[in-house]
């Protein structure tokens, strides 16, 4: 078991052992500040937000400088690149195309679990968002980039573990490391190179991105933004819906409800609004990601001192907001460990698990209307079974997954054809009927 994904498990005891409470504790000898309460996480990320920068360094190092790790002038530029591209997309073709490739997706899961599959294979859900993100931003079928998302997950998890080991360490975990991370950094890298050809892909957004590399003013480089809209785009819906699906098993009742209140919402109109109106199933995205954040903890550094909850923080001080124990505060729920469709929440994950304040995702508007399409075919098409009821450990590689997948099986269910008919509105290709 590697140390990154032990840190996961080990905030989820945290969330129980220090409920609504924040914790100091030694990550390899430095001392860190976790936050579990959400008024002290909101002094951070969001009132107090210009004294805590990103505390990204390995992230640089491993993916390289981009939008996601870098904080000031050199943030700016990168958002002011890509922000309006991923607030102003078509809605109604995300849809569809999240439509589109969900069929595709329950077929091969499907006749995985005939064939045997105990569990969910992550990379069919990896591809499936990767699919909807690349068509939708660079116009481009992901099949036809070439690219290996198997290296782009290695290299996330390589650069995850390395988190953990703070330099100067010499530890066999931290040369094995660092021996691997050059080679699949330079594999990825080669990768993303090929949008650099003319005619790689037909989009405003990629067009944009080349002309700002090639400015000498600035130091924003083509492969490093793509790579981390890649991981920040696609790893997390991917790895929500694997949460969502193991919940769906776990909870059969709740799984049924959900698909009679699709089906019948969703009589007449199979459109991305109706699915947005649509309470049980908006209730269940937010519910999925409060109790399985993809993105559990996010890392800030103190650039000054200042009060937190009535204790004194250094200049220097590093701080972990942890999503799992702002998400599961007893103050908030009776039981914060249970799915709970009752209650309407502030949002999807309690209105945290996207952060919140002037880094908040970028995507989460793009995130919500796909993964609600998703889930509308996921329901619809199929029948989710548990196959083992071993509660989760957890795997962290930037993203939080399920330690060997999730354990469950998926049936195929009789077609319907109403929210097939949003392939339709914007003119996709048809998955074909099961
Ligand atoms: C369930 C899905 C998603 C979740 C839970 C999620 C969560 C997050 C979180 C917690 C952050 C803040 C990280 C930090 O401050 O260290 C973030 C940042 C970001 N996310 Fe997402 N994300 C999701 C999907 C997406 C998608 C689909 C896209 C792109 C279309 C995206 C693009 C971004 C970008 C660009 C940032 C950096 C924002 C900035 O600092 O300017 N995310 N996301």
């Amino acid at each position: 078991m590697s140390q990154s994904s032990e840190f996961c498990n080990a905030l989820y005891q945290l969330s129980r052992s220090h409920n609504a409470a924040n914790v100091e504790l030694e990550l390899n000898g430095v001392p860190v500040l976790v936050i579990q309460r959400h008024e002290d996480a909101d002094r951070v990320l969001r009132a107090n937000a210009s004294n805590y920068r990103k505390n990204m360094a390995w992230f640089r190092q491993a993916l390289g400088a981009s939008r996601f790790s870098e904080d000031g002038a050199a943030w700016e530029i990168r958002r002011a690149l890509t922000q309006h591209y991923f607030t102003r997309f078509d809605r109604q073709q995300t849809f569809a195309l999240a439509t589109q490739y969900a069929h595709a997706a329950v077929a091969r899961l499907a006749a995985a679990s005939a064939a045997g599959a105990a569990t969910i294979d992550d990379a069919v859900l990896r591809e499936m968002s990767v699919s909807v993100l690349v068509r939708s931003f660079l116009g481009v079928e992901f099949a036809q980039t070439g690219i290996d998302l198997g290296n782009l997950a290695q290299l996330m998890e390589c650069g995850s573990e390395y988190s953990f080991v703070p330099p100067g360490r010499t530890s066999a975990l931290y040369r094995e490391t660092l021996a691997r991370l050059p080679d699949l950094r330079r594999r990825v890298l080669q990768d993303f190179k090929r949008f650099r050809a003319p005619g790689a892909a037909d989009s405003a957004l990629l067009a944009d991105m080349l002309a700002i590399d090639r400015d000498p003013a600035n130091d924003v480089v083509l492969e490093h933004e793509l790579l981390t809209f890649f991981a920040a785009g696609a790893e997390t819906t991917a790895a929500t819906m694997g949460w969502a699906c193991y919940l769906l098993a776990r909870y059969p009742a709740v799984q049924q409800q959900l698909r009679e209140s699709l089906l019948a919402a969703t009589q007449r109109d199979a459109d991305w609004e109706t699915l947005q109106r649509l309470q049980p199933l908006q209730r269940f995205i937010s519910e999925t990601l409060r109790l399985y954040p993809p993105t559990p903890i996010i890392a800030r550094f103190a650039n000054g001192p200042d009060v937190i909850g009535g204790r004194s923080i250094p200049a220097g001080q590093n701080i972990l907001v942890s999503f799992i124990g702002i998400q599961h505060d007893a103050r908030q729920r009776p039981d914060p460990w249970q799915l709970d469709l009752g209650q309407g929440g502030a949002g999807p994950g309690g209105g945290t698990a996207f952060s919140f304040g002037p880094r908040v995702c970028g995507g989460k508007h793009f995130a919500l209307v796909e993964l609600a399409a998703f889930l509308a075919v996921f329901l619809t098409q199929a029948r989710f079974t548990l196959t083992s009821e071993a509660p989760p450990r957890y795997h962290w590689k930037a993203q939080m997954l399920r330690e060997g997948g999730q354990p469950v099986h998926v049936g195929r269910a009789a077609a319907r054809p109403a929210v097939d008919a949003a392939s339709r509105v914007a003119g996709t290709a048809q998955a074909p009927a099961p």
